[in-house]
């Protein structure tokens, strides 16, 4: 079978499209024929070596994915021939025509969602929705949220006015600011624009926005806690600047405000089994409409190795789809 490999971390990786063996289900576990997987930007800083998660090289990168399972292993045969979302374990990714997994990273999706859909089904769906489980716990009436034009971002955009929840979008740009606004973004900010920081801030008093979503971080994050109201909250989730978060300390001091991390699989260890079930039922209702992904490119195999590095380049803007051989009706 044939595999997209990283044989070296770094900014290129080393990646190549290579011929392995079969790999063959153990106990618990599915061999899933892989029909398409998302190049996210999780995967892009896993290639260069700056994610929270390493795993020993070589390996088959991608966190996520869809496909049909083809084999089981003791105790997995309840999915044997299902259609699946699938999130990779420890071991190898999702880049390839046939992956092993443990059958509990699999779940089955509806007749009713192709399986392009169900390829991102997981990583930005269901942060999406945790982000606004994070906000409604924590009785925020508006929240912000920094790289709204993301595929993550519009998904937050959609699913916060769909549930009548205020959101300032935050886009660095005057065409993604046009973007937003055209898919219903009421308040939509760029943060390139003259007079930004002052805007947010009467804005976020004016809606009672005490929780932000910050996927850029760098000096983006500072500006934020300096905006939000007294008691504000961030939730870094993502490194989009590359850049460490900087922030002047007396607004910590006092405004009482906080700086979080944020990452989906913490907040899926918090929520518990049966609360994640319910979570990922909500996304895939939505997958074709609030939650969906619009992809930019696709890539078969064979043309794959060169589009994700032109992605780990940024040469290229908008998701890519890869691939992989089974049918992803
Ligand atoms: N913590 C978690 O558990 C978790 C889970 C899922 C996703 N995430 C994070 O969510 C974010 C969005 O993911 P995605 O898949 O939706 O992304 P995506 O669709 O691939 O879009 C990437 C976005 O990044 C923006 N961007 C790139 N460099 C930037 C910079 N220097 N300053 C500002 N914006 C920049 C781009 O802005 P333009 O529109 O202007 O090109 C684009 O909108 C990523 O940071 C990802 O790691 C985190």
């Amino acid at each position: 079978m044939r595999a997209i490999r990283l044989s070296a971390y770094g900014a290129p990786p080393s990646l190549a499209l290579e011929e392995l063996p079969g790999p063959l289900p153990g106990a618990g576990e599915v061999l899933v024929r892989m029909a398409a997987a998302p190049v996210n930007p999780s995967d892009l800083a896993f290639l260069a070596g700056t994610y929270g998660v390493r795993k020993r090289l070589p390996v088959v990168p991608g966190f996520e994915g869809s496909g049909v399972v083809v084999s089981t292993g003791a105790g997995a045969e309840a999915l044997a021939g299902a259609r699946v979302a699938v999130t990779a374990g420890s071991g190898d990714g999702t880049w390839a025509e046939l992956v092993v997994t443990r059958a509990r990273l699999c779940t089955p999706v509806l007749a009713t969602t192709g399986l392009e859909a169900a390829a991102a089904l997981t990583v930005n769906p269901l942060t999406a929705w945790a982000l606004l489980d994070v906000a409604s716990r924590g009785s925020h009436r508006a929240a912000i949220q920094t790289a709204a034009g993301s595929a993550l971002g519009r998904m937050l955009l959609r699913l916060a006015k769909r549930r009548g929840v205020p959101m300032i979008h935050v886009v660095r740009g005057p065409a993604r600011a046009e973007e937003l606004r055209a898919l219903g973004g009421e308040h939509v900010l760029d943060s390139s624009a003259p007079g930004f920081d002052a805007e947010l801030a009467r804005l976020a008093l004016a809606l009672g926005a005490t929780i932000a979503f910050d996927a850029v971080a760098g000096p983006l994050t500072g500006r934020l806690v300096a905006a939000m109201p007294e008691g504000g909250r961030v939730l870094v989730y993502g490194a989009l600047s590359s850049e460490p978060s900087s922030l002047s300390p007396l607004d910590l001091v006092f405004g009482g405000r906080r700086v979080e991390g944020f990452w989906l699989a913490g907040w899926m260890r918090e929520r518990g089994a049966t609360e994640v079930a319910a979570a990922r039922a909500g996304v895939e209702a939505h997958i074709g409409g609030d939650l969906r992904t619009d992809f930019a490119e696709r890539a078969t195999l064979d043309r794959a190795v060169e589009a994700i590095l032109c992605r780990s380049r940024g040469e290229r803007r908008g998701k890519l789809l890869l691939l992989l051989g089974g049918d992803p009706a």
